[in-house]
């Protein structure tokens, strides 16, 4: 049966998160920055991270990439769902607008440090993961990928 580790930094995020899991044992919660977190290694089978690496700065997310690729089994999948920039065209437009409004609004309404969306899939690569799987919705504004070690499993 599969146990979840939760790494938030909100406590009003955990205990809204704790209502939902109905306070269920197979979920902890570790309320802590994950930029200073102990990750263990080789030890997750999957990592989630929905719209939360986009929260950091290039140099925080390069460094927490690289540790949460380290968590990761021989084995293991990364999911993310994110943001993204297309490479041209209205679509590229479109989707610096909405960015570029929602970095504004949670830099002022909760101090948010990252400034813009960080090259999320170069440091992906740069940890030495590959990308297994991919689809967009909202014209590219948004995307969801499956990354791995690229160890033979997905290939
Ligand atoms: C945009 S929300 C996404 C929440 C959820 N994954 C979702 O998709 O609805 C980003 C979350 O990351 C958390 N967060 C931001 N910086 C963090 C950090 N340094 N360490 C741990 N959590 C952090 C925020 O408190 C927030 O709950």
């Amino acid at each position: 049966m599969a146990h979840f580790d939760v790494v938030e930094i909100s406590p009003e995020m955990i205990a809204l998160a704790l209502q939902r899991t109905d306070n269920s044992d197979r979920v902890t919660f570790h309320c802590q920055d994950a930029r200073r977190a102990k990750w263990p290694t080789a030890y997750y089978d999957a990592i989630v991270t929905h719209f939360f690496l986009d929260c950091f700065t290039e140099d925080d997310v390069r460094r927490l990439i690289r540790q949460l690729t380290d968590a990761l089994t021989a084995d293991g999948i990364w999911l993310i769902g994110e943001f993204a920039i297309p490479d041209e065209g209205w679509r590229r437009v479109h989707a610096q607008l909405w960015i570029g409004t929602m970095y504004r609004f949670f830099r002022a309404t909760t101090g948010l440090r990252a400034a813009d969306l960080p090259p999320i899939g170069k440091l992906m690569r740069e940890a030495g993961l590959q990308r297994a799987g991919y689809e967009e919705s909202r014209a590219g504004l948004m995307v969801s990928e499956v990354w791995h070690r690229g160890n033979g499993r997905f290939e």
